[in-house]
């Protein structure tokens, strides 16, 4: 352990479901983490001997099949981390009565996950997000503060993903949403090519334009999102919360210390960005 890692009492202890494509690459995130240990990952069928290169030998993997309250006794976590499958949600339980807090990146949830979910969030801090990237949500953040300094500005939402993505990105809908956009004439796709995903929102005033733009550069960056919100989380109570509540949070917390540190400037006051676009 180095100097700069945190001391042993103040790390969180991670367990991880999912050693796939996306998981694996958490695991490599975690491993360099300065603060946290991953203890543990659950594949579904995936054999005890399958880890992915670069795990160290302490992390003990484990099946769905072989995971029990005795494994969890024995190897306790703060928070788990589940990009596996949506049918692992049957597991939350589980996890949140041995007080387990969770960060679900599943991308979509059917109905019958839910009542997984809420019994989950009666005994301990569940986040799930469907795009953990903390840039993502930090552009929701700051579009939609943006929008309230400057109610009149011109909004438009561009995605721009690979050649064979075939719906309209659900982050880019997600934006939409949040800023009151009409879906079908204020989103624009682009699809060229292999880019992994760019999102960016225009906001045109009236001499000139500002932009808020995310582009993904390597799936890497799920997991340092994942990372953010299990800090978050921890010190959470029991209940449902989202990315964007975390990260709308930690922009408050940190807009009120800039705050604090600046000279009030005189007379204060709210300054309207513009009357009209
Ligand atoms: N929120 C986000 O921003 C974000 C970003 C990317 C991906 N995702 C989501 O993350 C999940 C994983 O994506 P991926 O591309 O890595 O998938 P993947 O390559 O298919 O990997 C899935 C992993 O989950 C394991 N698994 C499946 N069912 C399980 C169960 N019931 N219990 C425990 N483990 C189980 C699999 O085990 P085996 O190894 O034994 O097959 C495998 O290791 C998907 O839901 C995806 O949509 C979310």
């Amino acid at each position: 352990m180095t100097a700069q890692r945190a001391d042993r009492q103040t790390r969180l202890r991670i367990g991880l479901m999912g050693l796939g494509r996306i998981g694996s690459l958490v695991a490599g995130e975690l491993a360099a983490a300065d603060d946290m240990d991953l203890c543990w990952a659950v594949r579904r069928t995936g054999d005890g001997d399958a880890r992915p290169s670069g795990l160290a030998p302490e992390v003990a993997v484990t099946t769905a099949a072989e995971w029990s309250p005795g494994f969890l006794r024995e190897h306790p976590v703060d928070v788990v981390i589940d990009f596996s499958h949506a049918s692992a949600a049957r597991h939350y339980p589980m996890l949140a009565q041995a007080g387990c807090r969770i960060v679900s990146a599943i991308s979509h949830y059917g109905p019958e996950a839910q009542p997984f979910l809420a019994a989950a969030a009666r005994h301990a801090a569940v986040l799930h997000s469907p795009n953990i990237t903390l840039g993502i949500n930090f552009v929701l953040v700051a579009s939609r503060l943006m929008q309230r300094l400057a109610p009149h500005a011109d909004i438009e939402v561009v995605e721009e993903h690979f050649r064979g993505q075939p719906e309209t990105s659900g982050t880019a809908l997600k934006l939409a949403q949040a800023l009151g956009l009409d879906p079908t004439r204020q989103v624009n796709s682009i699809r060229v090519g292999g880019i992994v995903g760019r999102h960016e929102v225009i906001f045109g005033l009236p001499n000139q334009t500002i932009r808020l733009t995310h582009e993904s550069i390597s799936g890497k960056a799920f997991g340092q999102g994942a990372m953010f919100a299990a800090r978050w989380l921890a010190a959470q109570r029991p209940g449902r919360y989202t990315m964007e509540e975390a990260v709308r949070s930690t922009f408050a917390a940190t807009l009120a210390d800039d705050l604090a540190a600046a000279t009030p400037a005189p007379g204060g006051g709210r300054v309207r960005w513009s009357s009209a676009a």
